[in-house]
C-alpha cells in the first residue's frame, strides 16, 4: 500500500514522500509507520507509545481526518496520506509541539480543589453512581490533540484554551468532590475561554474517545451565566 507522508525538517522545509508498505491482516497505520522507519527510512519521525489508544501520542491526520494511528486499520483504505496535526507547530515530520497544549490544560486547574483534604491525611470521598456519571465521560480524554487540530477558534487565536482544556475544566467542575468551580469559571470566562468557541462542533466529531468537548463548552457557558 502507498503511504504518502508529509515530511518536514529545518534544512529542507516541507515536502511529500511516498513509501510502498507491504500490508498484513489487521495492520494499523502505526504498524506501517514503524515498517517504514525500520526498513525504508530510519529518519522518519513520529510519536507513539502505548500502541493501544491510551497514551494519545500517535494522533496524526490520516486521509484528511485526525485519528490515532495505532487504532486506524489499513484495511479501511486503498492508500494513506499522513500529515501532522493542524493547529500545532511541526517539529519534525509528524512530530508536533505540544507544550502550549499542555500549558493550556494547566491553566484550567485540572485537579480536585478541596482545601479541607490534604495528601498527608487522606479521607475517602464517597460518590453516588449519579455523581460519578455527571463527569465520567470527560475523564476519558487522552490529550491526543485531535480536537484542537480541527478547531477554527484555535486556528485564529493562539491563546484560545481549546476544546480539550475546556472539557477538562468541565470535568472537574462537575465533580461533587471539587470546590474549585468559581476559580475555574473565572478562568474560562476570559476572552480566550468558552465565549471564543465558534460552535463548529468539529471537536466532538473527531474525538477518538467520543468525548464531546463542544457539549462541555456549552455547559460551562451556561454555568458562567448563573
Ligand atoms: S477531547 Fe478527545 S480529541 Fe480532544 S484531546 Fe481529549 S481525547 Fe483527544
Ligand atoms: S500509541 Fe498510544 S494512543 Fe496510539
Amino acid at each position: 500500500m502507498k503511504f504518502k507522508i508529509k515530511r518536514f525538517n529545518e534544512k529542507n522545509g516541507s515536502y511529500w514522500q511516498t513509501f510502498e508498505v507491504p500490508v498484513r491482516t489487521a495492520m494499523t497505520v502505526l504498524d506501517g509507520l514503524f515498517y517504514i522507519r525500520e526498513n525504508l527510512d530510519n529518519s522518519l519521525a513520529f510519536r507513539a507509545s502505548c500502541r493501544m489508544g491510551i497514551c494519545g501520542s500517535c494522533a496524526v491526520k490520516i486521509n484528511g481526518k485526525p485519528r490515532l494511528a495505532c487504532e486506524t486499520q489499513l484495511s479501511k483504505f486503498k492508500e494513506v496520506k499522513i500529515e501532522p496535526l493542524d493547529n500545532f507547530a511541526v517539529i519534525k515530520d509528524l512530530v508536533t509541539e505540544f507544550e502550549g497544549f499542555f500549558a493550556k490544560h494547566k491553566k484550567v486547574k485540572p485537579y480536585l480543589i478541596n482545601p479541607k483534604i490534604s495528601y498527608e491525611n487522606p479521607v475517602e470521598q464517597i460518590q453516588t453512581p449519579k455523581q460519578l456519571k455527571a463527569y465520567y465521560d470527560f475523564t476519558l480524554c487522552i490529550k491526543c490533540g485531535a480536537c484542537y487540530s480541527v478547531c477554527p477558534a484555535g486556528a485564529t487565536l493562539e491563546s484560545y484554551l481549546g476544546p480539550a482544556a475546556l472539557a477538562s475544566a468541565y470535568r472537574f467542575n462537575a465533580d461533587s468532590r471539587d470546590h474549585g468551580k468559581e476559580e475555574r469559571l473565572k478562568i474560562v470566562s476570559q476572552p480566550n475561554g468558552v465565549w471564543r468557541c465558534h460552535s463548529a462542533m468539529e471537536c466532538s466529531e473527531v474525538c477518538p474517545k467520543q468525548i464531546e468537548p463542544a457539549k462541555a463548552i456549552q455547559l460551562l457557558r451556561r454555568a458562567t451565566l448563573r
